[in-house]
């Protein structure tokens, strides 16, 4: 199996010296970019625009996390920005399987995205038409949370049933990863680790990446 990706959060970096920031990450193997529109998260962060300009800067590619309403109407936007994936929420899209095909259809990998408090089940016949699944290990809106290790049976299952249906799909977890709790969600079944606090907050964000990616091969399902 490859490597585990390290996907540090820009929610964490300065908005005003993204480009800075942006370098400090260089060694990441995604940028991960969590679009927030005030209605689906009680937050706000930014859109296609700035996206665009981080699409244009940033030497890593992109992981677009789509914390927003009306998904079917605007993810496909992000796809067509260049980002290397676009992840939408389950509990946002009208019609989650024709997103998917769109998105891949434009050139993106297509993820979905589950609260905490969100079943699984209903994806496991059709996880072949993703590329990625992100459980979310907080409540989506914030960095700076704590890691819920209740997440981790549903992330288990999700990655056993993948496995059983020979279905080649990444799981990211997002939310409290940090050198104390990856090891738990990679025996669970991660291999795609977004972390914002734990990077950016660090003195050497590459030191940090390459320090997590290490404990996550370790500590492999
Ligand atoms: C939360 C976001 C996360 C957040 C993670 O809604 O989806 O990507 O930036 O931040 P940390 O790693 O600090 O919990
Ligand atoms: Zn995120």
């Amino acid at each position: 199996p490859a490597a585990p990706r390290v996907n540090p959060s820009i929610l964490s970096a300065d908005f005003v010296n993204m480009q800075a920031d942006l370098e400090r990450i260089a060694a990441a193997d995604f940028v991960h970019v969590d679009v927030m529109d005030n209605h689906f998260v009680p937050n706000l962060t930014f859109g296609p625009q700035m996206v665009e300009r981080v699409q244009q800067t940033s030497p890593v590619p992109l992981d677009v996390h789509l914390m927003i309403e009306d998904p079917d109407r605007w993810a496909p936007g992000y796809a067509e920005i260049g980002a290397a994936s676009v992840t939408f929420h389950l509990e946002a899209a009208a019609e989650p399987i024709t997103l998917a095909r769109r998105l891949r259809d434009i050139g993106a990998r297509a993820g979905v995205a589950l609260k905490p408090g969100t079943a699984a089940e209903s994806l496991y016949e059709h996880l072949h038409e993703f590329d990625q699944i992100l459980v979310m290990t907080v409540e989506p809106g914030f960095g700076g949370q704590s890691f819920m290790p209740e997440t981790m049976p549903k992330l288990r299952a999700l990655a056993d049933e993948a496995r059983r249906r020979d279905a080649d799909v990444w799981f990211q977890v997002d939310g409290g990863i940090s050198s104390s709790t990856i090891a738990q969600a990679a025996e669970a079944g991660a291999d795609t680790f977004v972390a914002g606090s734990a990077v950016f907050g660090a003195p050497a964000a590459g030191d940090a990446i390459e320090q997590l990616r290490a404990l996550a091969a370790k500590h492999r399902h």
